[in-house]
């Protein structure tokens, strides 16, 4: 969670820092500050609140020829999002900026403290640069205070410190979180917590590993990695696209993403099936060679998205297959076997609950992959094979076309692994194949549709709550249904097994209580039918979401015709992406980026 930008050289220091902000504010945006170190004085800015405000701020202030600045937008973790609790952090002569949670911070402020060091704010971040200039006191050498810093911290982190002490450089460090330093022809020297800042200002950029850290200034990057030996920087050429970036006249990213899961769904099959198999380049047969049992791992939609996986593993690749939630995984001493395949699912490819199973799953010696969005990410950096989504850069924080192609990946994947272990087939591949190939049509905006939605949605911004349910695959759907709508709606929802519903649940159902239904024509529709039918004699408000007519709904989503359930799955996962949306935009909400949340959760 949190952004970091930070910028070295002769330019307008004060744009770049705020342009790069921009682009990474769908980390964390409760909070932005700047800190600029310029012919030896520090000026410092922060707002509450988005970027907006930091930007009227600093709108006065004007930055010319050699400067230093640091930047942070912030997703607020120890402290309210107050000013005081902005980043950068000020000691008395230097500035940090910091991603991640710094787990010892309680008793080095209360060394700090006793020492006399006061604190101006309540973040587990202030305790760095006081910790650096007691530091510095004492060995009188900015890296070497920087170095025996960053050995007292516990925890995670992606730090930049400037420090009036060496007024042309930039200390990093990178544990746990992420970071990369950009580098140009001018000598110009750019960080950031991601890519994006740096399109148009680099052409090559260096990932930093975990352990990394040590200094930038003109002309010269030092890196030390974990073991403290020095290393060069390992340039990676990075994309210049910054095209899918911006909104294309949609009202939100989010509505842009829907209507874009054609095209990346399109890219997400390309080269990867042809008329009888599917094609992963990417991995070696032998991932697979002993392996009894796939696990999945990940949190929130990637979950889901491991949900449906579940399912069509099992149906079509017979192949025992086990779920698990990252957070819950990390802490209760799971049992891992070398005959299991461990399997991340990931967007951004930074969430820190999903990485810390990867690195146990490592540790216990199972062989690994991701499934992630974000090529380089420290989750694809760490896995022994990775099968990337091509959803392109996802903006919204609410997860749509991410997880459209992570389903993509499941279904050709349960395929590839049927294939392998000869539990289908070749007629019955060939045929799910050419069903897959429909998916792009399947998922592509049709306007009456929408328009129906935008009317419908007008009917459900009140109740005391939303049940979606669904059966079999259709309950990873449902899940994902309600978490869209509770993500940028803030009404309450939850997903449901259809046939669970007796079993507590019913009791709640009077007019408004508003039941989404999930009911396709061809996965167990007689049996969902009647549950809903059991909802619906208990007066429930019914919006009903199918390929046929349904009658004992008061709403009724027509789906197109579809020929197979995992077509019905994707014409229905658009549908709830839309409800979700239109329902979200009448509330007045700012639905790119709700409240309370950040696209990648970099925290634990
Ligand atoms: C929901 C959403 C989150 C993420 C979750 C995992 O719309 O985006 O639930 O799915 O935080 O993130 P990744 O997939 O980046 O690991």
């Amino acid at each position: 969670m949190c952004g970091i930008v930070g910028y070295i050289g002769k330019k307008n220091t004060k744009e770049i820092l705020l342009s790069g902000l921009k682009e990474l504010e769908y980390r964390g945006y409760d909070s932005a500050g700047i800190a600029i170190l310029q012919n030896g004085v520090f000026s410092n800015f922060k707002a509450v609140g988005k970027l907006v405000n930091l930007e009227e701020k600093t709108k006065e202030f004007k930055t010319n020829d050699f400067a230093v600045g640091i930047g942070h937008t912030r997703w607020a973790t120890h402290g309210k999002p107050t000013e005081l609790n902005a980043h950068p952090h000020l000691g008395e002569h230097s500035y940090v900026v910091h991603n991640g949670i710094i787990e010892n911070y309680a008793e080095l402020k209360k060394e700090l403290q006793a020492g006399g060091v006061t604190f101006l704010s309540q973040t587990d971040t202030e305790v760095i640069v006081h910790q650096f200039e007691k530091n510095m006191k004492v060995l009188k050498n900015s890296f070497e205070a920087f170095k025996k810093t960053l050995k007292e911290l516990h925890g995670a982190y992606a730090i930049l410190l400037v420090t009036k002490e060496q007024s042309d450089t930039i200390f990093f460090a990178k544990h746990g979180s992420p970071m990369i330093i950009g580098i140009n022809e001018q000598n110009e020297n750019y960080f950031a917590s991601s890519d994006t800042p740096l399109i148009g200002h680099c052409k090559s950029v260096n990932y930093f590993e975990d352990g990394d850290y040590g200094y930038a200034k003109p002309n010269e990057i030092v890196i030390f990695d974990k073991t403290d030996t020095k290393k060069e920087a390992k340039l990676t050429p990075l994309s210049q696209n910054r095209l899918s970036a911006q909104k294309d006249g949609f009202r939100f990213f989010m509505e842009k993403e829907i209507y874009e899961q054609s095209s990346v769904i399109s890219d997400t099959l390309m080269g990867r099936i042809n008329d009888k198999e599917v094609i992963f380049e990417e991995l070696s047969p032998t991932l697979f060679a002993g392996i009894n049992e796939i696990k999945l791992c990940a949190c929130g939609t990637s979950y889901h998205a491991a949900m449906s996986a579940s399912y069509l593993f099992e149906r079509y690749a017979k192949i025992k297959t086990s779920l698990e939630i990252a957070s819950e995984f990390r802490y209760r001493d799971p049992i891992m076997t070398k005959d299991t395949l461990f399997v991340v699912i990931s967007q951004s490819g930074e969430t820190a609950d999903t990485l810390e199973t990867l690195k146990m799953a490592k540790a216990a010696g199972l062989k690994t992959l991701a499934i992630c969005n974000v090529d380089n990410s420290s989750i694809v950096r760490l896995s022994d094979a990775t099968i990337l989504t091509r959803a392109g850069i996802e903006k919204g924080v609410a997860s749509t076309k991410a997880f459209a192609t992570q389903v993509s990946v499941f279904w050709m994947l349960s395929l590839y692994i049927a294939r392998l272990k000869n539990s289908m087939s070749e007629d019955a591949i060939a045929a799910q194949i050419s069903l897959l190939r429909e998916v792009p049509a399947h998922v592509k905006v049709n306007d009456a549709m929408h328009e129906r939605i935008k009317r419908l949605s007008k009917r459900y911004l009140h109740g005391h709550g939303f049940f979606f349910i669904g059966r079999d695959v259709f309950y990873p759907l449902a899940l994902e249904g309600a978490l869209k709508l509770k993500e940028i709606s803030y009404l309450h929802a939850e997903g449901y097994p259809s046939g669970e519903m007796k079993h507590g649940p019913i009791a709640l159902a009077d007019p408004e209580l508003f039941t989404i239904a999930l009911l396709p024509k061809y996965l167990h529709y007689e049996k969902a039918k009647s549950n809903v039918e059991e909802l619906s004699a208990r007066d429930s408000t019914i919006c009903a979401i199918s390929q046929l007519e349904f009658d004992k709904a008061d709403d009724f989503i027509q789906i197109n015709e579809c020929s197979h359930y995992m077509l019905e799955f994707f014409e229905m996962m658009v549908v709830l992406q839309l409800l979700a949306l239109e329902i979200s935009i009448r509330l007045g909400n700012d639905v790119d980026m709700p409240r309370n949340l950040a696209k990648s959760v970099t925290v634990e």
